[in-house]
């Protein structure tokens, strides 16, 4: 019997139309263009300004591109898992808002929390529904405001996030196209070193949680940035080994997007040159589980069929991993 895998058949996104740009940070904090860029490659990103609007609003719009651009109706959808750790509340789920809002009333739906690993947890998780036959369409979507958790009186965090939304249709492949092989791993040890301490059981929202500013991201840069570099270049050449391939096999490595040094690491460690890595971080920062999805937005019309792609990501946990996909479809596709 042919293997069933899990194929991306459809991507969507959304942006924010707001930018805020390393010139407007030099409003608020004593940082420089030039510093923001060397360092970490970002020169603007999108936020979402509008207080009424949160991450379920972003969620939705990428969720009914891939519907518009599908051809179906949220009626067809079995399973939505939103992949954040900016939900609108903690519960109700974000998925569940997304659901009813996209119509997709015969569906389940959960959210994820693995901060920058969260799309490629969720991809993950959402092909193995596809591959047991449990499910038929599955919508796995990365979204955060990041704005929304971010300190912008603090130099070393407020330049790199950014807010946006990536979604991707998972759906059956008996022909070799889809998810191949996936690394998963998680590090609770080093967890205080990229967190948001307050407004969960440990910390309940108080006087003292806001006044300690418990209520925003919270990350030990270098620390974060030396396990990063190893653990996603680490987990790159791990599945490669894994699915013997070379850099001159991969057509795109699409990595999650924290910062420029780290992806040129990454890239290096596998042997793919840097014309073959999807970089958006230059235009929209860190979006944190949106990145990948937005990656695969926006190179979707040079993608073919068969195309080899490998995912890495590595964020707060310490949560990161890699998957292999071999891409399902042309250009803008279906
Ligand atoms: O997405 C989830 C995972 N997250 C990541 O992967 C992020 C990993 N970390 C990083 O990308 C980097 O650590 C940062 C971009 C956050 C910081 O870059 P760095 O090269 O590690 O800088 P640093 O924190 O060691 O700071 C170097 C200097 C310090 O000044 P002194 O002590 O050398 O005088 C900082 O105070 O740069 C200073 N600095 C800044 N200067 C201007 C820190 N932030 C800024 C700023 N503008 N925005």
């Amino acid at each position: 019997m042919e293997q069933v895998r899990a194929a991306i058949t459809t991507v969507g996104h959304f942006l924010p139309e707001d930018r805020l740009t390393n010139a407007d940070l030099e409003t608020l904090v004593d940082t420089s263009d030039e510093w923001i860029r060397t360092r970490t490659g970002i020169r603007e990103r999108r936020i979402l300004k509008d207080p009424a609007k949160a991450t379920s609003y972003m969620a939705t719009k990428a969720a009914e591109e891939v519907l518009r651009k599908r051809g179906i109706s949220g009626e067809e959808i079995d399973l939505v898992i939103v992949a954040t750790v900016t939900p609108d509340m903690f519960f109700p789920a974000t998925a569940c808002i997304v659901a009813a809002n996209i119509g997709a009333v015969n569906a389940w739906g959960y959210d994820l929390s693995a901060a920058c690993s969260g799309f490629l947890f969720a991809l993950s998780t959402g092909a193995r529904f596809i591959e047991s036959g449990k499910h038929k369409k599955v919508l796995v979507i990365g979204a955060d405001k990041m704005s929304s958790i971010v300190d912008y009186t603090d130099r070393t965090t407020c330049i790199l996030f950014g807010d946006g939304a990536g979604a991707v249709l998972l759906e059956a492949d008996s022909d070799g196209y889809g998810v191949i092989d996936s690394i998963e791993r998680t590090d609770g040890s080093q967890w205080a070193a990229l967190c948001m301490l307050g407004g969960g059981s440990l910390n309940p929202s108080s006087a003292l949680t806001i006044e300690k500013k418990w209520h925003f991201l919270h990350q030990e840069g270098p620390p974060v940035f030396k396990a990063a570099v190893k653990g996603m270049a680490d987990v790159a050449a791990e599945i490669m080994e894994k699915n013997n391939l070379t850099g001159d096999d991969i057509r795109y490595l699409v990595p999650h997007q924290a910062n420029l040094r780290i992806i040129d690491a990454t890239a290096r460690r596998m042997g793919v040159t840097m014309d073959k890595v999807m970089l958006n971080i230059e235009r929209y920062g860190n979006t944190t589980a949106a990145t990948i999805p937005l990656c695969l937005a926006d190179w979707e019309k040079d993608l073919n069929k068969g195309d080899n792609l490998v995912l890495a990501a590595f964020g707060g946990g310490f949560t990161w991993g890699a998957i292999y996909v071999k891409w399902a479809y042309d250009g803008e596709g279906v």
